[in-house]
């Protein structure tokens, strides 16, 4: 029944535990990830993609993201939730990185926020005002534009400023760190070196916890192009949906549904 705290993600990676975190951006899958077990939920800025239909994340604002939060926070007793601060919401500077972690935190209530790239000012920042930040550095999708695409980063001799970034995040107070898409030797090295816990997205094996978009997960995606090499899918939810809309359609059209049992 206790609530999740960053504490027990950097007890799990003292005793060598991993964990799982999921995207979740309503209440249902919420309550189901929550009862799963699963230890954290974020309320990513992926719901631009997987949400709202954006080809990218850089559209969504805040206020399209507070009231998917608000739901998941509504919607689970043990997790810790995580709103995912938005494409220009705070590059700012601290003013506007504080003042938008704060209505995630005021409006949404929810128990962390993170924000993409290395930016120990903003971290310190926004930690400082008694917000728990979770960094997020390799592959950004905010930043999909000017890196030239969704690219590995953090190969060859840029591995020493990804590790870098890894220890800048840590030490400005973040108590966690996303690493998408770099090279599992690169992950596996950060993981030794820095002392909070590490979540890969395309990140190999040997990170503190894994991260994926649920819908990704359960294979719901549809559109949108080819699935990412990260990603397993659980379920086939994409086609269990199909055969229930068409069985649906089909009972309507046979004129066998609705039941003497459905019918007042
Ligand atoms: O928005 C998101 O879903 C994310 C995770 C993939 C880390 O940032
Ligand atoms: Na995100």
């Amino acid at each position: 029944g206790q609530r999740v705290r960053t504490r027990h993600l950097l007890q799990a990676k003292e005793r060598g535990e991993k964990w799982a975190m999921l995207t979740s951006y309503d209440q249902y899958t919420a309550r189901i990830f929550d009862e799963a077990g699963i230890p954290v939920l974020l309320v990513g800025d992926s719901a631009a993609n997987n949400v709202f239909g954006y080809e990218t994340t850089l559209p969504v604002t805040v206020d399209e993201l507070l009231p998917l939060v608000r739901a998941v926070v509504n919607a689970t007793k043990r997790a810790l939730v995580v709103g995912d601060l938005p494409f220009g919401s705070y590059e700012e500077g601290t003013t506007q990185a504080i003042r938008t972690s704060v209505r995630f935190m005021k409006e949404a209530q929810c128990h962390a926020i993170k924000l993409e790239g290395a930016r120990p000012a903003l971290i310190e920042a926004i930690a400082g005002a008694g917000i728990p930040v979770m960094a997020h550095i390799g592959f950004t999708p905010q930043s999909e534009h000017q890196i030239g695409g969704y690219r590995v980063q953090g190969r060859g001799e840029q591995a020493k400023i990804l590790v870098e970034q890894a220890h800048e995040c840590a030490e400005a107070g973040a108590f966690a760190v996303v690493l998408e898409m770099v090279p599992g030797e690169v992950a596996k090295q950060i993981t030794a070196e820095v002392p909070i816990p590490t979540i890969g997205i395309g990140a190999g094996p040997d990170t503190d916890a894994q991260v994926l978009v649920w819908q990704d997960m359960a294979g719901l995606r549809t559109g949108g192009g080819p699935t990412p090499r990260f990603v397993k899918q659980y379920a086939q939810l994409a086609t269990t949906l199909t055969d229930a809309a068409q069985a649906f359609a089909q009972e309507v059209r046979g004129g066998v549904f609705p039941g003497p049992e459905h019918t007042f």
